[in-house]
Protein backbone atom coordinates (compact mmCIF):
# COMPACT_ATOMS: atom_id res chain seq x y z
CA UNK A 1 0.00 0.00 0.00
CA UNK A 2 0.87 3.73 -0.29
CA UNK A 3 1.53 5.40 2.70
CA UNK A 4 1.50 9.02 3.53
CA UNK A 5 3.25 10.35 7.18
CA UNK A 6 2.42 13.93 8.08
CA UNK A 7 4.99 16.01 10.08
CA UNK A 8 8.94 16.76 9.93
CA UNK A 9 10.30 15.62 12.62
CA UNK A 10 12.47 13.19 14.70
CA UNK A 11 9.40 11.27 15.30
CA UNK A 12 8.57 10.95 12.08
CA UNK A 13 12.27 9.70 10.81
CA UNK A 14 11.81 6.98 13.37
CA UNK A 15 7.91 6.19 12.31
CA UNK A 16 8.99 6.22 8.51
CA UNK A 17 12.23 4.10 9.73
CA UNK A 18 9.59 1.87 11.14
CA UNK A 19 6.95 1.58 8.61
CA UNK A 20 9.42 0.49 5.65
CA UNK A 21 10.24 -2.15 7.49
CA UNK A 22 6.77 -3.51 6.63
CA UNK A 23 6.38 -5.81 3.56
CA UNK A 24 2.72 -4.12 3.28
CA UNK A 25 4.78 -0.63 2.71
CA UNK A 26 5.00 0.00 -1.01
CA UNK A 27 5.62 3.42 -1.03
CA UNK A 28 5.97 5.55 1.99
CA UNK A 29 5.73 10.09 1.37
CA UNK A 30 6.15 12.25 3.73
CA UNK A 31 4.81 15.46 3.80
CA UNK A 32 7.06 17.71 4.35
CA UNK A 33 9.86 15.58 6.02
CA UNK A 34 13.40 16.31 6.52
CA UNK A 35 16.34 15.03 4.76
CA UNK A 36 16.28 11.64 6.99
CA UNK A 37 12.92 10.64 6.23
CA UNK A 38 13.33 10.97 2.49
CA UNK A 39 15.91 7.92 2.68
CA UNK A 40 12.71 5.85 3.78
CA UNK A 41 10.64 7.18 1.23
CA UNK A 42 9.54 10.54 -1.03
CA UNK A 43 9.08 13.74 0.48
CA UNK A 44 6.90 16.29 -0.80
CA UNK A 45 6.48 19.91 0.25
CA UNK A 46 2.93 19.71 1.51
CA UNK A 47 2.27 21.04 4.80
CA UNK A 48 0.75 18.90 7.33
CA UNK A 49 -2.32 21.74 7.59
CA UNK A 50 -3.07 22.08 4.05
CA UNK A 51 -6.00 19.35 3.86
CA UNK A 52 -6.91 20.05 0.75
CA UNK A 53 -3.40 19.99 -0.88
CA UNK A 54 -3.47 16.23 0.90
CA UNK A 55 -6.21 15.21 -0.59
CA UNK A 56 -5.44 16.36 -4.22
CA UNK A 57 -1.96 14.18 -3.81
CA UNK A 58 -3.65 11.15 -2.02
CA UNK A 59 -5.89 10.95 -4.87
CA UNK A 60 -3.11 11.37 -7.73
CA UNK A 61 -1.16 8.93 -5.30
CA UNK A 62 -3.31 6.22 -4.37
CA UNK A 63 -2.72 6.99 -0.31
CA UNK A 64 -4.93 4.45 1.39
CA UNK A 65 -2.95 4.88 5.15
CA UNK A 66 -2.58 8.28 6.27
CA UNK A 67 -0.33 8.28 9.23
CA UNK A 68 -0.50 11.97 11.27
CA UNK A 69 2.40 12.74 13.11
CA UNK A 70 1.84 15.89 15.18
CA UNK A 71 -0.89 17.32 17.19
CA UNK A 72 -1.95 20.21 15.19
CA UNK A 73 -3.34 18.54 12.02
CA UNK A 74 -5.67 16.70 14.48
CA UNK A 75 -6.73 19.29 16.43
CA UNK A 76 -7.78 20.97 13.73
CA UNK A 77 -9.50 18.14 12.07
CA UNK A 78 -7.39 16.38 9.84
CA UNK A 79 -9.34 13.18 10.35
CA UNK A 80 -12.64 14.12 10.17
CA UNK A 81 -11.88 16.13 7.09
CA UNK A 82 -10.99 12.28 5.45
CA UNK A 83 -13.52 10.98 6.96
CA UNK A 84 -16.46 13.27 5.50
CA UNK A 85 -15.04 13.19 2.21
CA UNK A 86 -16.25 11.20 -0.58
CA UNK A 87 -13.05 10.70 -2.29
CA UNK A 88 -11.13 10.21 0.99
CA UNK A 89 -13.37 8.21 3.37
CA UNK A 90 -11.90 4.88 2.21
CA UNK A 91 -8.51 5.41 3.62
CA UNK A 92 -7.30 4.45 6.97
CA UNK A 93 -6.55 7.75 8.84
CA UNK A 94 -4.20 7.12 12.01
CA UNK A 95 -5.29 9.77 14.75
CA UNK A 96 -8.36 11.11 16.57
CA UNK A 97 -11.03 12.71 15.48
CA UNK A 98 -10.97 16.35 16.13
CA UNK A 99 -13.41 15.99 19.14
CA UNK A 100 -10.86 13.16 20.47
CA UNK A 101 -8.20 15.23 20.15
CA UNK A 102 -9.45 17.59 22.31
CA UNK A 103 -7.56 15.30 25.30
CA UNK A 104 -4.94 17.24 24.07
CA UNK A 105 -6.29 20.18 22.60
CA UNK A 106 -7.90 21.49 25.49
CA UNK A 107 -6.55 21.22 29.28
CA UNK A 108 -10.13 22.00 30.40
CA UNK A 109 -11.97 19.06 28.02
CA UNK A 110 -9.42 16.45 29.53
CA UNK A 111 -9.63 17.63 33.06
CA UNK A 112 -13.49 16.59 33.01
CA UNK A 113 -12.55 13.74 30.97
CA UNK A 114 -10.82 12.46 33.49
CA UNK A 115 -13.50 13.50 36.15
CA UNK A 116 -15.82 11.52 34.66
CA UNK A 117 -13.83 8.30 34.72
CA UNK A 118 -12.27 8.55 37.71
CA UNK A 119 -9.05 8.80 36.36
CA UNK A 120 -6.34 10.60 38.95
CA UNK A 121 -5.22 13.52 38.26
CA UNK A 122 -4.22 16.88 40.32
CA UNK A 123 -7.34 19.00 41.56
CA UNK A 124 -7.98 21.60 39.48
CA UNK A 125 -10.25 24.38 38.66
CA UNK A 126 -11.27 26.21 35.42
CA UNK A 127 -11.28 29.97 34.88
CA UNK A 128 -11.96 32.47 31.94
CA UNK A 129 -12.89 36.27 31.69
CA UNK A 130 -16.52 35.51 32.86
CA UNK A 131 -15.26 34.50 36.57
CA UNK A 132 -12.09 36.01 36.09
CA UNK A 133 -12.30 37.71 40.16
CA UNK A 134 -12.88 33.71 41.36
CA UNK A 135 -10.05 32.76 40.18
CA UNK A 136 -7.93 35.57 41.24
CA UNK A 137 -9.47 34.15 44.75
CA UNK A 138 -8.72 30.62 44.15
CA UNK A 139 -5.13 31.05 43.80
CA UNK A 140 -5.06 33.42 46.84
CA UNK A 141 -6.63 30.59 49.32
CA UNK A 142 -4.74 27.86 46.85
CA UNK A 143 -1.40 26.22 48.80
CA UNK A 144 2.24 26.60 47.04
CA UNK A 145 3.51 25.76 43.67
CA UNK A 146 0.04 26.64 41.75
CA UNK A 147 0.02 25.24 38.31
CA UNK A 148 -1.44 27.14 35.53
CA UNK A 149 -2.12 25.70 32.44
CA UNK A 150 -3.55 27.73 28.80
CA UNK A 151 -6.30 25.56 27.99
CA UNK A 152 -5.27 25.14 24.41
CA UNK A 153 -2.22 24.18 22.29
CA UNK A 154 0.56 27.11 22.90
CA UNK A 155 3.35 25.25 21.34
CA UNK A 156 4.39 23.87 24.43
CA UNK A 157 4.82 26.96 26.77
CA UNK A 158 1.24 26.93 27.71
CA UNK A 159 2.06 25.77 31.47
CA UNK A 160 3.47 27.54 33.99
CA UNK A 161 4.58 26.28 37.93
CA UNK A 162 4.01 29.21 40.13
CA UNK A 163 6.10 29.48 43.35
CA UNK A 164 4.35 32.71 44.94
CA UNK A 165 1.01 33.86 44.44
CA UNK A 166 1.85 37.02 43.44
CA UNK A 167 3.29 34.88 40.12
CA UNK A 168 0.87 33.09 39.94
CA UNK A 169 -1.88 36.45 39.50
CA UNK A 170 0.36 37.95 37.26
CA UNK A 171 0.58 34.98 35.23
CA UNK A 172 -3.30 34.64 35.32
CA UNK A 173 -4.07 38.40 34.48
CA UNK A 174 -1.17 37.52 31.25
CA UNK A 175 -2.89 34.69 29.97
CA UNK A 176 -6.83 35.62 30.23
CA UNK A 177 -6.67 39.41 30.63
CA UNK A 178 -3.79 40.08 27.82
CA UNK A 179 -4.44 37.14 25.87
CA UNK A 180 -1.06 35.81 26.03
CA UNK A 181 -1.50 32.73 24.15
CA UNK A 182 -4.12 34.19 22.12
CA UNK A 183 -7.31 31.72 22.05
CA UNK A 184 -5.36 29.60 23.79
CA UNK A 185 -5.61 31.20 27.19
CA UNK A 186 -9.10 32.14 27.25
CA UNK A 187 -9.55 29.81 29.17
CA UNK A 188 -7.12 28.71 32.19
CA UNK A 189 -6.66 25.47 34.08
CA UNK A 190 -5.21 25.80 37.98
CA UNK A 191 -4.17 22.76 39.18
CA UNK A 192 -2.19 21.34 42.36
CA UNK A 193 1.12 20.69 41.88
CA UNK A 194 1.93 17.17 42.22
CA UNK A 195 5.69 15.94 43.07
CA UNK A 196 6.98 12.92 41.74
CA UNK A 197 8.99 11.03 38.99
CA UNK A 198 7.77 11.43 35.63
CA UNK A 199 7.10 8.76 33.18
CA UNK A 200 5.23 8.79 29.63
CA UNK A 201 3.20 4.94 28.51
CA UNK A 202 2.18 5.20 24.95
CA UNK A 203 -1.08 3.45 23.47
CA UNK A 204 -2.35 2.13 20.03
CA UNK A 205 -6.23 2.38 20.47
CA UNK A 206 -9.35 1.84 18.12
CA UNK A 207 -11.45 3.73 20.77
CA UNK A 208 -12.98 0.26 22.02
CA UNK A 209 -9.45 -1.78 22.44
CA UNK A 210 -5.72 -1.00 23.30
CA UNK A 211 -2.59 -2.35 23.41
CA UNK A 212 0.50 -0.88 24.76
CA UNK A 213 3.19 -0.19 22.76
CA UNK A 214 6.29 1.19 24.82
CA UNK A 215 7.24 3.49 27.50
CA UNK A 216 9.80 6.26 27.89
CA UNK A 217 10.63 9.08 30.27
CA UNK A 218 12.48 12.20 28.51
CA UNK A 219 14.59 14.62 29.88
CA UNK A 220 13.45 18.04 28.97
CA UNK A 221 15.10 20.62 30.22
CA UNK A 222 18.26 22.21 27.75
CA UNK A 223 21.14 21.81 30.86
CA UNK A 224 22.86 18.80 32.38
CA UNK A 225 21.03 17.66 35.99
CA UNK A 226 17.71 18.83 34.65
CA UNK A 227 18.51 22.49 34.97
CA UNK A 228 17.51 25.66 32.67
CA UNK A 229 14.33 25.83 30.41
CA UNK A 230 12.34 23.16 29.21
CA UNK A 231 12.72 22.30 25.81
CA UNK A 232 10.47 19.81 23.14
CA UNK A 233 12.94 16.96 24.45
CA UNK A 234 16.61 16.35 25.00
CA UNK A 235 16.36 12.82 25.46
CA UNK A 236 14.89 9.64 26.62
CA UNK A 237 15.59 6.11 27.91
CA UNK A 238 13.45 3.01 28.07
CA UNK A 239 12.38 0.72 29.19
CA UNK A 240 12.34 2.98 32.61
CA UNK A 241 13.53 0.98 35.39
CA UNK A 242 10.77 2.28 37.91
CA UNK A 243 8.46 1.48 35.59
CA UNK A 244 8.35 -2.24 36.92
CA UNK A 245 4.90 -4.99 35.67
CA UNK A 246 3.59 -3.93 39.00
CA UNK A 247 3.74 -0.05 38.60
CA UNK A 248 2.53 -1.02 34.77
CA UNK A 249 -0.67 -2.95 36.25
CA UNK A 250 -1.62 -0.30 37.99
CA UNK A 251 -1.39 2.49 35.11
CA UNK A 252 -3.53 -0.11 33.23
CA UNK A 253 -5.91 -0.45 35.54
CA UNK A 254 -6.75 3.43 36.91
CA UNK A 255 -5.67 5.12 33.75
CA UNK A 256 -5.40 3.45 30.75
CA UNK A 257 -8.57 1.03 30.92
CA UNK A 258 -10.83 3.95 32.04
CA UNK A 259 -9.83 6.54 29.23
CA UNK A 260 -10.54 4.04 26.57
CA UNK A 261 -13.38 2.71 28.26
CA UNK A 262 -14.49 6.49 28.68
CA UNK A 263 -13.78 7.22 24.80
CA UNK A 264 -16.26 4.14 24.15
CA UNK A 265 -19.29 4.98 25.99
CA UNK A 266 -18.90 8.43 25.43
CA UNK A 267 -18.76 7.43 21.30
CA UNK A 268 -15.42 9.52 20.95
CA UNK A 269 -14.31 8.43 17.52
CA UNK A 270 -10.71 7.66 18.31
CA UNK A 271 -8.02 5.98 15.55
CA UNK A 272 -4.39 6.28 17.08
CA UNK A 273 -1.93 6.87 19.37
CA UNK A 274 -2.91 8.04 23.05
CA UNK A 275 0.39 9.30 24.81
CA UNK A 276 -0.29 9.38 28.61
CA UNK A 277 1.92 11.49 30.42
CA UNK A 278 2.27 10.36 34.00
CA UNK A 279 3.52 11.38 37.17
CA UNK A 280 4.10 8.85 40.10
CA UNK A 281 3.59 10.08 43.12
CA UNK A 282 4.42 7.73 46.06
CA UNK A 283 3.86 4.67 43.47
CA UNK A 284 0.48 5.79 42.48
CA UNK A 285 0.51 6.82 38.41
CA UNK A 286 -1.52 10.43 38.52
CA UNK A 287 -1.92 11.89 34.56
CA UNK A 288 -0.37 15.08 33.99
CA UNK A 289 -0.95 15.36 30.61
CA UNK A 290 -2.88 12.92 27.52
CA UNK A 291 -1.42 13.86 24.11
CA UNK A 292 -3.37 12.51 20.93
CA UNK A 293 -0.13 11.77 19.48
CA UNK A 294 3.00 9.99 20.03
CA UNK A 295 5.91 12.06 21.40
CA UNK A 296 9.31 13.10 20.12
CA UNK A 297 11.64 12.34 21.49
CA UNK A 298 9.91 9.01 22.75
CA UNK A 299 9.09 7.92 19.41
CA UNK A 300 12.86 7.71 18.45
CA UNK A 301 13.29 4.97 21.42
CA UNK A 302 9.59 3.22 21.24
CA UNK A 303 9.74 2.40 17.97
CA UNK A 304 13.08 0.55 18.00
CA UNK A 305 11.84 -1.33 21.05
CA UNK A 306 8.69 -2.85 19.59
CA UNK A 307 8.82 -5.29 17.42
CA UNK A 308 5.74 -5.72 15.51
CA UNK A 309 5.12 -4.52 12.30
CA UNK A 310 3.56 -0.83 12.41
CA UNK A 311 1.90 -0.86 9.34
CA UNK A 312 0.12 -4.28 10.43
CA UNK A 313 -0.42 -2.95 13.65
CA UNK A 314 -2.66 0.44 11.80
CA UNK A 315 -4.22 -2.20 9.95
CA UNK A 316 -5.24 -3.87 13.03
CA UNK A 317 -7.09 -0.99 14.45
CA UNK A 318 -8.53 -0.86 11.07
CA UNK A 319 -9.87 -4.42 10.80
CA UNK A 320 -10.67 -5.05 14.52
CA UNK A 321 -8.11 -7.03 14.98
CA UNK A 322 -6.33 -5.13 17.37
CA UNK A 323 -7.47 -7.20 20.63
CA UNK A 324 -6.16 -10.94 19.15
CA UNK A 325 -2.31 -8.86 18.57
CA UNK A 326 0.32 -10.12 20.45
CA UNK A 327 2.52 -6.56 21.12
CA UNK A 328 6.42 -7.93 21.36
CA UNK A 329 9.47 -5.97 22.78
CA UNK A 330 13.04 -5.73 21.94
CA UNK A 331 14.99 -7.20 25.55
CA UNK A 332 17.55 -4.17 25.23
CA UNK A 333 17.53 -1.06 26.27
CA UNK A 334 17.27 2.23 23.76
CA UNK A 335 17.87 5.71 24.34
CA UNK A 336 17.92 8.37 22.78
CA UNK A 337 20.02 11.82 22.73
CA UNK A 338 19.10 14.97 20.81
CA UNK A 339 21.59 17.69 19.60
CA UNK A 340 20.22 20.90 19.52
CA UNK A 341 21.22 23.95 17.52
CA UNK A 342 23.25 26.82 19.50
CA UNK A 343 20.84 29.05 21.66
CA UNK A 344 18.15 26.60 21.72
CA UNK A 345 15.19 26.82 23.37
CA UNK A 346 15.90 30.51 22.57
CA UNK A 347 16.51 31.80 19.20
CA UNK A 348 18.65 29.75 16.90
CA UNK A 349 20.51 30.05 13.24
CA UNK A 350 19.66 27.51 10.76
CA UNK A 351 21.39 26.60 7.83
CA UNK A 352 24.23 25.27 9.66
CA UNK A 353 26.13 22.22 7.58
CA UNK A 354 26.14 18.69 8.94
CA UNK A 355 29.46 16.53 9.09
CA UNK A 356 30.21 13.19 10.02
CA UNK A 357 26.34 11.67 9.37
CA UNK A 358 28.34 9.40 6.84
CA UNK A 359 30.60 8.17 9.84
CA UNK A 360 30.99 4.35 10.47
CA UNK A 361 29.11 4.68 13.87
CA UNK A 362 28.97 1.30 16.09
CA UNK A 363 26.07 -1.46 15.78
CA UNK A 364 23.43 -0.77 17.25
CA UNK A 365 23.15 3.32 16.75
CA UNK A 366 20.54 4.88 14.77
CA UNK A 367 20.93 8.51 13.57
CA UNK A 368 16.81 9.94 13.10
CA UNK A 369 16.89 13.47 12.04
CA UNK A 370 14.55 15.91 12.77
CA UNK A 371 15.17 19.68 12.11
CA UNK A 372 17.73 18.93 8.83
CA UNK A 373 17.34 19.86 5.36
CA UNK A 374 19.28 18.66 2.52
CA UNK A 375 20.11 21.35 0.27
CA UNK A 376 21.92 19.87 -2.60
CA UNK A 377 24.72 17.55 -1.26
CA UNK A 378 24.95 18.83 2.17
CA UNK A 379 22.49 17.94 5.12
CA UNK A 380 22.12 21.29 6.85
CA UNK A 381 20.39 22.83 10.11
CA UNK A 382 16.95 23.35 9.86
CA UNK A 383 15.52 23.79 13.75
CA UNK A 384 16.20 23.50 17.24
CA UNK A 385 16.36 20.07 17.70
CA UNK A 386 18.24 18.81 15.09
CA UNK A 387 18.89 14.96 15.39
CA UNK A 388 17.85 12.22 17.85
CA UNK A 389 20.56 9.27 18.02
CA UNK A 390 19.46 6.31 19.19
CA UNK A 391 21.40 3.21 20.79
CA UNK A 392 20.43 0.06 21.69
CA UNK A 393 22.45 -1.41 24.94
CA UNK A 394 22.24 -3.96 27.48
CA UNK A 395 21.24 -1.24 29.57
CA UNK A 396 20.89 2.13 29.87
CA UNK A 397 23.78 3.50 30.26
CA UNK A 398 25.76 1.43 27.55
CA UNK A 399 23.03 2.71 25.46
CA UNK A 400 23.82 5.90 26.09
CA UNK A 401 27.37 5.28 25.77
CA UNK A 402 26.55 4.08 22.21
CA UNK A 403 24.93 7.49 21.35
CA UNK A 404 27.64 9.55 23.05
CA UNK A 405 30.31 8.12 20.66
CA UNK A 406 28.31 8.39 17.32
CA UNK A 407 27.38 11.82 18.43
CA UNK A 408 31.03 12.74 19.04
CA UNK A 409 31.65 11.84 15.43
CA UNK A 410 28.88 13.93 14.26
CA UNK A 411 29.36 18.31 14.17
CA UNK A 412 27.54 21.50 13.48
CA UNK A 413 28.32 24.99 14.36
CA UNK A 414 27.03 25.53 17.69
CA UNK A 415 26.44 22.15 18.48
CA UNK A 416 25.00 20.88 21.85
CA UNK A 417 23.58 18.03 23.50
CA UNK A 418 23.17 16.82 26.96
CA UNK A 419 25.72 14.08 28.17
CA UNK A 420 23.84 12.79 30.83
CA UNK A 421 20.92 11.69 29.68
CA UNK A 422 19.91 8.72 32.09
CA UNK A 423 21.89 9.64 34.89
CA UNK A 424 19.98 8.62 37.93
CA UNK A 425 19.25 4.88 36.05
CA UNK A 426 23.50 4.03 36.93
P1 LIG B 1 2.07 19.59 30.18
O1 LIG B 1 2.19 20.52 29.00
O2 LIG B 1 0.71 19.46 30.75
O3 LIG B 1 2.77 18.30 29.92
O4 LIG B 1 3.01 20.19 31.30
C1 LIG B 1 4.37 20.40 31.06
C2 LIG B 1 5.17 19.96 32.25
O5 LIG B 1 4.79 20.70 33.41
C3 LIG B 1 4.93 18.51 32.66
O6 LIG B 1 5.70 17.61 31.92
C4 LIG B 1 5.33 18.54 34.10
O7 LIG B 1 6.73 18.48 34.25
C5 LIG B 1 4.86 19.89 34.55
N1 LIG B 1 3.53 19.80 35.17
C6 LIG B 1 2.34 19.92 34.55
N2 LIG B 1 1.32 19.76 35.42
C7 LIG B 1 1.90 19.55 36.63
C8 LIG B 1 1.37 19.32 37.94
N3 LIG B 1 0.07 19.30 38.19
N4 LIG B 1 2.25 19.12 38.93
C9 LIG B 1 3.59 19.16 38.69
N5 LIG B 1 4.14 19.38 37.50
C10 LIG B 1 3.31 19.58 36.46
N1 LIG C 1 8.53 15.01 24.39
C1 LIG C 1 7.27 15.49 24.77
C2 LIG C 1 6.25 15.55 23.70
O1 LIG C 1 6.37 15.01 22.63
O2 LIG C 1 5.23 16.18 23.96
Amino acid sequence: MNILLLGSGGREHALAWKMTQSKQCSQLYIAPGNAGTSRHGINVSIGVNDFEAQKNFCLANNITLVVVGPEEPLVKGVYDFYKQDEALKHIIVIGPSAYGAQLEGSKAFSKKFMQRHNIPTAAYAEFDETNFEDGRKYIQQHSLPIVLKADGLAAGKGVVICYSRDEALKVFEEMIVHKQFGDASAKVVIEQFLSGIEVSVFVLTNGKDYKIIGHAKDYKRIGEGDTGPNTGGMGCVSPVPFVTPGFLAKVEETIIKPTVDGLHKEGVVYNGFIFFGLIKVENEPYVIEYNCRMGDPETEVVMPLLQNDLVALFLALDNDTLKNTTIDFDTRACCTVVAVSGGYPGDYEKNKTITGLASSFEEDTLVFHAGTLQQNEAVVTNGGRVLAVSAYGKDIQQAVTTSKKALEQISFEGMYFRRDIGYEFE
